[in-house]
């Protein structure tokens, strides 16, 4: 699917399917549309579509009219439609369409086109059936409708697309498939495709770092644990900015067992991981004057007979000790490690991202992610750039307080703080750990997958992190 910019009336374009807007308010100016609209009902919702074939005074065979809901066009609304749009056209036979100007309220002409292309693109990813060969999309050419000539922020959203849909497939594929061998064998992949530099450490190098808290984790299971890193050199010897992603590519609980109903959706437990892999491939595609690494921890965690039990104390390559009094809360333990480790880049600031509790899915549902600082100004510039991308976060506290609930009677912590507060001891935790630098966690347990009858991955929160990183280059 490409992209370009386009300058003619909408009525001349000359292709298989031109899509116009529709407010609450707009009346068209094109007669031929107004009454069609009437005709069908057409009530303008947000999202709403109405595919007319062979419409008077129009050169494209098809019109697709998308509702933008009421006055004035709001940037939820506009996505909405947008994603309606990408629906059609990528389930229709057309190969080349023609997107209509539209006015949004608060975002200028650049914003417009970075969006269109990310989620018109993003609305061809489509779900691999195991086995089955990847389809191809019969939709070539989208041109949208400006004024403007420089086309530099399609290709960042595409870009951003195409990050997405790489998180996206990593979390859909079922972890007898992507497990932790499978995601350092993506990152080398991706490394030889872009040129980047990767390093994949083994369970003999951790052990000579002390990583005993990682490897707490990982030694119930058959699959070997991995430590990735992924990193993009766009500016000489400037501090990067690391990303680290939870990489549990199925979390059982362990000992600590979950309970059976929905277990399959820990599957999804790694993509931390499948996020900061694909904010490397949107930034490894767009390439901005700066250098970026990822960290992933990528481990299995089930129970064995070898596996870590409840009241186990394992010693963190930081040498503080942790009492595991629930192996069901093992996110926190590979964390703790990889942010221990990425001290060895010199980070100008480190950002997680992890499905990390149930908990942030009862304070925040399924709209924001969570998101925990030890800097302001960070959390300030993560929250606007979720903003920017309608990728939102929701900052939640981190008083000494809730720290106080890690206490343990046989360590230096134990590795959860009992019921209350759940997302924020698990980051009180993390911030043990990131004392040397600038940190910010991205709690993603409610916003990477959605359940039911849409089940999958969504990409989240690629174009949070991608906005902030390229807000960092201007
Ligand atoms: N991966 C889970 C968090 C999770 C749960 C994500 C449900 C999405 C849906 C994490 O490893 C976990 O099990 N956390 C525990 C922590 C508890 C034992 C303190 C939780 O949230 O129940
Ligand atoms: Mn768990
Ligand atoms: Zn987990």
């Amino acid at each position: 699917m490409e992209f370009s910019l386009i300058n003619t009336q909408i009525q001349k374009f000359d292709g298989d399917m031109v899509v116009v807007f529709a407010n609450s308010e707009s009346t068209f100016n094109d007669a031929n549309i107004q009454s069609l609209i009437e005709l069908n009902h057409f009530e303008s919702k947000a999202g709403e579509v109405l595919l007319l074939s062979l419409v008077q005074g129009f050169k494209a065979r098809q019109v697709l009219v998308v509702g933008l809901g009421e006055k004035p066009n709001t940037a939820k609304n506009y996505i909405k439609a947008l994603t309606s749009a990408g629906r059609i056209l990528t389930s229709s036979k057309a190969k080349s369409s023609m997107i209509e100007q539209a006015n949004i309220e608060g975002h200028d002409e650049n914003w417009r086109h970075r969006i269109s292309a990310r989620v018109l693109k993003d609305a061809e990813y489509q779900i691999q059936q195991v086995g089955a060969q990847e389809q191809v999309a019969t939709l070539e050419n989208i041109a949208i409708q400006s004024s403007y000539n420089d086309a530099s922020e399609l290709l960042q959203g595409s870009s951003i697309a195409s990050g997405m849909s790489l998180t996206r497939h990593l979390g859909d594929l079922p972890s007898n498939i992507c497990t932790p061998t499978y995601l350092a064998q993506t990152a080398q992949d991706m490394a030889r495709t872009f040129n980047l530099e990767c390093d994949v450490l083994e369970e003999a190098d951790m052990s000579a770092l002390g990583m005993g808290s990682l490897l707490s984790v990982s030694k119930g299971s058959i699959e070997p644990a991995k430590l990735i890193s992924l990193s993009y050199k766009g500016n000489g010897n400037a501090k990067p900015i690391v990303l680290v992603g939870k990489g549990v590519t199925f979390d059982s609980g362990g000992i600590s067992l979950k309970p059976g109903a929905g277990m399959d959706e820990m599957k999804y437990d790694m993509c931390g991981a499948a996020s900061v892999l694909g904010t490397m491939r949107a930034i490894a595609e767009i390439k901005p004057k700066l250098n970026l690494t990822i960290v992933v921890p990528a481990v299995e965690n089930m129970p064995a007979h070898n596996a870590s039990k409840p009241g186990d104390v394992v010693t963190s390559m930081s040498g503080k000790t942790i009492e595991i009094l629930n192996t069901d809360a093992e996110g926190r333990l590979i964390l703790c490690d990889a942010l221990t480790y990425v001290d060895k880049f010199d980070p100008e600031v480190v950002i997680d991202t992890a499905t990390l509790t149930g908990a942030v899915i009862v304070a925040l549902g399924k709209h924001h992610c969570g998101l925990m600082a030890n800097d302001q100004d960070l959390a300030n510039d993560l929250l606007a750039a979720g903003q920017q991308s309608l990728d939102t976060a929701w900052q939640l506290p981190l008083d000494d307080e809730y720290d106080e609930l890690l206490k343990s009677n046989f360590a230096d912590m134990g590795n959860i703080g009992g019921r209350e507060a759940g997302t924020v001891t698990a980051a009180c935790f993390l911030a043990r750990y990131t004392k040397d630098y600038r940190w910010a966690h991205l709690d993603i347990a409610g916003t990477a997958w959605v359940s039911g009858a849409k089940k999958g991955a969504t990409g989240r929160p690629v174009p949070l992190l991608t906005q902030y990183i390229l807000d960092q280059v201007k």
